[in-house]
């Protein structure tokens, strides 16, 4: 009781405070309780999306997505053929239906073709409403399990981080040989997550039949059932178009 008359006073207080031609959201101390309990709520929704990306970002040390592919998005993209057209439009959909289902994505194709660009810009897309996004090379992860070994600890609980973020990026699949031991553990992630039904995009050279000797004939599938897309990045490197420092001697 003696909260509510306290609240009363601070009601009335803040009434005289409030100036001429605002409307206040609320005119008695029941509806500015609930005003407050809502706000709170939706606070305390900011602080946990912001401790999940956090989390996600302590994983590996940086933020889900490079610096070098930070500021690609669907608008800086430049469409100047029919591919491309298809690719940004596969990639555009994916992001905006991202959530609707567990769909995974595959953009296959040579050097320089925009494979990187359009999975940041869906990163970037996902990161803005709050979701966790991953973009990691399959060298680079595997030098943290190799990490987590010479510590004296195991690989589980980094691929739990893996499995718990919304969006897996894989990139450079198929860049190395990859050993043995390393397809166990590629395969690991990308079963598991798919298990829990948590998508998996992947960044690759590699032809369909190759990355299938890679992932083997089951993830393959996986990957590619309920709604997967596949996208043929099948244009020349975009990386030609930009022009060089000339050294004038
Ligand atoms: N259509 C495009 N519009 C604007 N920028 C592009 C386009 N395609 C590629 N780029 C830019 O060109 C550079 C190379 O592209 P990106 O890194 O995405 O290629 P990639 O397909 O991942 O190549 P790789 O197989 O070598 O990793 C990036 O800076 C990217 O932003
Ligand atoms: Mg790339």
């Amino acid at each position: 009781m003696k909260n509510i008359s306290a609240s009363g006073g601070a009601l009335e207080r803040l009434k005289k405070i409030i100036p001429a031609g605002v409307t206040p959201k609320f005119s008695n101390v029941d509806e500015w309780r609930k005003w407050q309990e809502a706000e709170g709520r939706k606070r305390a929704a900011e602080v946990n999306e912001l401790n999940r990306q956090a989390r996600a970002e302590k994983i590996l040390g940086r933020s889900g997505i490079q610096e070098l592919h930070r500021n690609c998005t669907f608008a800086n993209y430049q469409v100047h053929e029919d591919g491309q057209r298809k690719a940004f439009t596969m990639a555009k959909s994916y992001a905006q239906n991202f959530g609707t289902g567990f769909s995974s994505f595959i953009f296959s194709g040579s050097p320089g073709t925009g494979k990187n660009h359009l999975a940041a810009a869906i990163g970037n897309h996902l990161l803005k409403q709050g979701k966790t996004v991953l973009v990691v090379t399959i060298p680079d992860l595997m030098l943290r399990v190799r990490s987590c070994y010479d510590n004296g600890g195991s690989e589980a609980t980094l691929i739990d981080d893996l499995c718990a973020v919304d969006l897996l990026i894989l990139d450079e699949v198929g860049v190395q040989r990859e050993s043995r031991g390393e397809l166990v553990i590629l395969n690991q992630i990308v079963d598991r997550r798919l298990a829990g039904m948590k998508p998996v995009g992947i960044l690759t050279n590699l032809n369909h039949g190759e990355l299938e000797r890679v992932l083997g004939v089951r993830i393959m599938d996986r990957l590619t059932m309920d709604g997967g897309i596949w996208v043929n990045f099948d244009w020349g490197s975009y990386r030609k178009n930009v022009t060089h420092l000339r050294v004038v001697k």
